[in-house]
């Protein structure tokens, strides 16, 4: 029996606070590869406490092969069952970008129209939306940080799938998005805006910073789907129209002002110190934009080492004056340790370069002289994967403390001890488990950091900054080491059907102090930190006004590492490499513009 459709949000039904519809066109999702892009983008606005519902195109070309396929083997033009061939590109879409999010430990989940009963009607290739299990959708939403919808297509009264028309994952994201009331729609294209005329004329055309319906419908062409837009009006929906990447769009609006802005972006150059686990896959990503960025250096301390992810031999130098002389605009800092990466850190701000660290130990160990230096050369330091690799930790807490008062937090914010834990509670030797996490790339350059809660405990000197706004030094921090753990106790946690987990805390006391600790805890299996298994993390923080917010992903390894510092220099470059002259316009000038 098929649920009742409706088509708007009812008065019983969840609410949605914070949702972002972001739309992946077919001309940003370029190649399989690209979808890591549309990573970055899920991920910028789920840091920022949004939920995020994707919806996909096809990558460029495959449905115009799905054409030609479908042509080639026949049963005639616009033949009933050719919906079902064309709509398997966003399909595929949907799944590779989920798999792109499970990589970077983003619980994902990818969701065919007919699961959530997307219902159209009308023809086959040319249908409208009219309906949706929207109770459905909003349980998925809830039990998932972000859900895939491949776009394009919808469910009929009989259950085939019909096609929504030309540029009908438009359709699909706004119908989407009103349905259940997004904070945002966001078309993401390959043009960063709507503008006068066509960019790649090269002629240089205004670009709108906000635009009304009516001028919407003048200017933009075939870029947005002309029902979809209609859609959108109808239901009071303003649009957001933007490039991957950039801190500018144009927004279309039933009020919006009708002015124009030029908005540029450029080249930063970037330097990598440190090109090991985390190294290599931040390499890996900016090669992926060389719009936005230019890799001018890599420092590393063995030049002889095999490089397997085959950096140009010409960026990498053991001498940091070298790299250092190319005049990075961001310096990337992910050698770990102190001393080496604190004096780096300094002199990349001399030099007039922002930073992103990934190092935690000398964050929590210089964090007042680093701030300090920052502020004094007006540069801009950031190290999100310090701290839940790429989980963002700390931007919850500064969010938590924007609404109400963080009072206690408690979590498994050490990947390599837990999946230790794990390997153990599994009947594995402590040695070969610690190899294990060595191999995998979740472990610290000293193992030692992990196991003894060190590098817990630097973690949370630097979430007492965030969530309490207050100095907690590591020496005041207790700690206990998973090198003297009894194999008799993990034998009794088995035994009662529990788990071990490394639980670091931090609480104020009754006089108000912080008290904080990192030690070894007996857990049932049904606690929501034992449900960390492996290099994954979780997080409880609570707060004054009887909040509990639960963070989880993946806490350590190569790609959820290098998307938290991704999304650090993708913000710089927001920050830096983009900007908008602000001309405003009448309408009458655009007219002749
Ligand atoms: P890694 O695999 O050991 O790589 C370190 C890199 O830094 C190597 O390329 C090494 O050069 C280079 N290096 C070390 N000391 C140097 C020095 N004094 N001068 C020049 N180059 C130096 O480490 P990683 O796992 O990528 O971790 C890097 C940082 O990210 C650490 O601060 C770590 O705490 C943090 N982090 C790591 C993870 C993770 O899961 N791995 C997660 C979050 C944060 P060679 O290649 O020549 O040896
Ligand atoms: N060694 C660290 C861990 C890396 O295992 O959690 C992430 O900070």
């Amino acid at each position: 029996m098929r649920p009742t459709i409706i088509d708007t949000r009812s008065e019983n039904q969840p609410e949605l606070q914070n949702l972002a519809v972001l739309k992946f066109g077919g001309s940003v999702l370029a190649d399989a590869q690209a979808v890591h892009g549309a990573a970055h983008e899920i991920y910028r606005y789920l840091r920022a406490g949004e939920k995020v519902l994707a919806v996909v195109s096809a990558l460029a070309g495959e449905t115009d092969e799905l054409i030609a396929l479908g042509n080639d083997i026949g049963g005639g033009d616009n033949a009933p069952g050719a919906s079902a061939l064309l709509r398997l590109g966003e399909i595929r879409a949907a799944a590779l970008l989920g798999l792109a999010l499970e990589r970077i430990g983003i619980d994902a989940r990818a969701v065919d129209p007919s699961e959530i009963d997307l219902r159209a009607s009308g023809k086959s290739d040319d249908a409208r939306l009219c309906g949706l299990d929207h109770m459905r959708l909003a349980t998925l939403l809830t039990r998932h940080e972000v859900l895939v919808v491949p776009g394009f297509s919808g469910v009929l009264e009989d259950g085939q799938p019909a096609l929504l028309g030309r540029g009908g994952t438009d359709l699909s994201a706004i119908y989407l998005g009103a349905s259940l009331g997004a904070k945002r729609v966001r078309l993401i294209k390959d043009v960063d805006g709507l503008y006068v005329r066509d960019p790649k004329t090269g002629t240089n055309p205004r670009r709108f910073a906000q635009i009304n319906w009516e001028d919407a419908r003048k200017f933009c062409g075939p870029s947005i789907q002309p029902r979809a837009l209609d859609y959108a009006q109808k239901h009071n929906l303003s649009l957001e129209i933007a490039a991957p990447a950039r801190g500018f769009d144009t927004c279309i609006s039933a009020d919006g002002v009708t002015s124009h802005a030029k908005a540029r972006t450029r080249r930063l150059k970037v330097v990598l110190l440190g090109f090991g686990t985390v190294g290599e896959g931040v390499y890996a990503h900016l090669q992926r934009h060389p719009d936005l960025f230019e890799i001018s250096g890599i420092l590393v301390r063995d030049a002889a080492k095999e490089r397997a992810n085959g950096a140009p031999a010409q960026l990498i130098s053991t001498d940091a004056s070298d790299v250092f002389a190319t005049r990075p605009d961001i310096v990337v800092e992910m050698i770990g340790g102190v001393e080496a990466a604190d004096a780096f850190i300094l002199n990349a701000f001399f030099g007039g370069a922002d930073v992103v660290s990934a190092n935690k130990a000398v964050m929590a160990a210089n964090y007042d002289s680093l701030h300090k230096a920052a502020a004094r050369a007006g540069r801009t330091l950031r190290y999100s994967a310090a701290v839940g690799g790429g989980v963002p930790m700390l931007e919850a807490l500064d969010q938590a403390c924007e609404a109400s008062n963080v009072c206690s937090l408690l979590g498994v914010i050490n990947g390599t001890a837990n999946f230790i834990l794990d390997r153990l509670a599994n009947g594995c030797a402590f040695e070969t488990a610690v190899r294990e996490a060595q191999d995998a790339g979740f472990a610290e350059a000293d193992p030692s950091a992990d196991l003894d809660g060190d590098d817990a405990a630097a973690k949370l000197c630097l979430m007492a900054r965030h969530g309490f706004g207050a100095t907690l030094r590591a020496n005041q921090i207790s700690m206990e080491s998973l090198s003297d753990l009894d194999p008799a106790r993990i034998e009794a946690a088995r035994n009662d059907g529990k788990i071990i987990r490394q639980i670091s805390e931090i609480r104020r006391d009754a006089k108000g102090a912080l008290c904080a600790s990192v030690s070894l805890k007996t857990l049932a299996k049904d606690h929501y930190l034992a449900g960390a298994k492996g290099e994954r993390n979780r997080l409880v923080i609570n707060t004054d006004g009887g909040e509990s917010i639960c963070l989880r992903g993946k806490g350590a390894g190569r790609w959820p590492t290098a998307e938290a510092v991704m999304a650090d220099i993708l913000d710089i470059h927001r920050l830096r490499g983009q900007y908008e002259e602000n001309v405003t316009v009448r309408a009458p000038e655009i007219a002749c513009a």
